[in-house]
């Protein structure tokens, strides 16, 4: 009973987080855009640049590797073979979630 007890604190803490940051919504894209969908097409031929960045999962954004193309940010589907051969060549930039 103590583990369904903390089960449900979890869920409520998941479901009150959703419900701030869904209120925040649209300040919050504004200023920090984030992937809210990947491509797993191969896109290696309109990568530049030797850096990426990883971005984690936290509604509405999805986890994703971002490259940057010359049309600006590619939001990359992580587990793509395609998108793991590029970034193992690639340097992995440290930065916060947004594009
Ligand atoms: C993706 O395309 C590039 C050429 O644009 C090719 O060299 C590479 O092998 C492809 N990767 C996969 C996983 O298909
Ligand atoms: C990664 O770098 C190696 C060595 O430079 C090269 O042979 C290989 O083709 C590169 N792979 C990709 C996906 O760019």
């Amino acid at each position: 009973m103590v583990k369904s007890g903390s089960l449900f604190a979890l869920v409520t803490v998941v479901l009150v987080a959703v419900a701030v940051s869904g209120s925040d919504a649209r300040r919050a894209s504004r200023r920090r855009p984030c992937c809210v969908q990947v491509t797993s097409r191969n896109m290696s031929a309109e990568v530049v640049g030797e850096t990426y960045r990883e971005q984690a999962a936290g509604s509405p954004c999805v986890k994703a590797v971002i490259f940057h193309t010359n049309d600006g940010p590619l939001c990359a589907d992580p587990i793509a073979q395609w998108v793991m051969d590029l970034a193992a060549n690639m340097t992995k930039m440290l930065k916060h979630h947004s594009l």
